[in-house]
This record gives C-alpha cells, structure tokens and sequence, in this order.
C-alpha cells in the first residue's frame, strides 16, 4: 500500500527534475491538463508517495499511476505478435530458422516475453522493458495465459476435471487450471505456469495429444483481428492493465 502522506517531491525549482505532468503526459497517460489531474486526485505516487501538483521527478524515481509502475523510458517499445508456426520464440537461431524478431521492427532491438514452442501459435509480446518481461514470465505474478487446444480424440468432463485439478508431470503437478471443452476435440484451456511445454505434456499425460495449439490471450491481452505474422504495439491502455497484472499489492 503506498503512503498516503501528501509530499512534494523537488518543488523547489533549484531540484531540478522534470515536472511531473509533463512526463505522464509524454509517455502517453493524456494530455498534459488531464495529467494535472491525475496528481491532484491523488492517484499518482513517486517512489511510493502520493505526490501533489509541482512535484518533480529524476529518471530513476519510481512513478506508479493507480498503483501500477509506469514505465518512462522513451525508446521503451511493447508489441503484440500473432505468432505463425514454424517461427522460433528468440532472437537468432543456429539452424537459421526464421525467428520472431524477424517479424517486428529491427529497431529498437526487442526480444521475446516467454516462450512459445516452434509450432505453437498466437499472441506474443515483444519487448525492450526488461522489467515489464520479467514481472510477466515471473511465476509469482500469475498472470494468466489462455490457449486454443485442438487434441487428438474427444475429451470428455472427466478428462476436463483432470485438466483442471492439475496433472501430474515429469517436473510435478501442474497448478489447477481452467479447462472447458469448446467443441468435440477442441478445448480451451487456462494456465498461469509457463513451464516448458506445459499444455502439450498436459493434454498428453490425460490421453489427449495437442495437434494445433494457439495461444488467444495473455492477461486481459487478446486480439482475434492480427492476422498470423501480424504485429502491433500496445495502446497505452493495454501497457497499463498488463503493468497493473505485474504489480504487487502489499
Ligand atoms: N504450452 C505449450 O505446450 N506450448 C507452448 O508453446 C505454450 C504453452
């Protein structure tokens, strides 16, 4: 819980620093005025403070709107990628294979959040906040991961009990999940573990084995429109629910 004690953080002219709103407003949060707003309800915090109107802050303060941490890094660039098959989740493969990277911009250089297997498809994010990566493949945030799961067979409700009470696998149980059958050998499953391979080795270990698997959401991320190699950066909205999902409540 941050401090609720009102402080003006370098008020002082003389503290240099840049004006608070000015900030808010450069990395997206609206414009300028509305920033002013945002301060003066109390919903904006400098290194865990509520700040009044006036406050200054360095590039290393910590700047948390609503409680979630805003990135302000200018060149700090998120993409969402609908992830083809047969393109590997790094940045240069050793069997020249074609590689995610490849398909977003060169510049600035991003790298892949999580991993998805060579064959999966669906959304991936891309990016340069390695904070932003780490809280999101960070196993103690949770966030959620939603796949499409096309299996071999027709699993039924106890299959789908399995799925959800957790399975046991060669590096142990999975965590409980959502599991819901979509249509006859088609199911969605829900997941917030990123072990390696995990809804495949799942699917297999209840009989069921992943014949196409596609990822249709991570956090509150979905978009059914980005057609397969199509990428887009986050709206400002999309960056403050996944920072939001990443930021611990005390
Ligand atoms: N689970 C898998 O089995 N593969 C992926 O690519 C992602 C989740």
């Amino acid at each position: 819980m941050s401090e609720q004690a009102e402080v003006d953080l370098g008020a002082d002219p003389a503290d240099e620093g840049e004006r608070l709103q000015k900030v808010l407003a450069r990395v997206g949060l609206g414009s300028r005025r509305v920033c002013e707003l945002l301060i003066d309800e109390g919903r904006v915090t400098v290194n865990d403070r509520v700040v009044v109107l006036g406050a200054r802050v360095k590039p290393d303060d910590e700047i948390a709107v609503d409680g979630a941490i805003i990135s302000t890094a200018v060149d700090t660039v998120t993409y969402l990628l609908n992830k083809p098959a047969g393109v590997v989740t790094t940045a240069q493969d050793t069997h020249d294979r074609p590689v995610v990277v490849d398909l977003v911009p060169a510049e600035p250089r991003v790298f892949p959040v999580g991993r998805l297997d060579l064959d999966t498809e669906g959304l991936l994010l891309l990016t340069n906040d390695g904070d932003l990566a780490y809280r999101l493949t960070h196993p103690s945030f949770g966030v959620d991961k939603e796949y499409l799961v096309h299996v071999r067979g027709r699993p039924g409700a106890g299959v789908i009990r399995t799925l959800r009470q957790g399975v046991e696998l060669d590096d142990g149980m999975t965590a409980p999940a959502k599991a819901a059958v979509v249509a006859p050998g088609l199911i969605r499953i829900t997941i917030h573990e990123g072990r390696n391979r995990q809804v495949r080795r799942m699917c297999e270990a209840v009989g069921h084995p992943v014949l196409r698997l596609v990822r249709t959401r991570i956090g509150t991320l979905t978009d059914s429109r980005l057609a397969p190699g199509a990428w887009r950066p986050l709206s400002r909205a999309e960056l403050l629910d996944l920072q939001r999902a990443v930021t611990r409540v005390e």
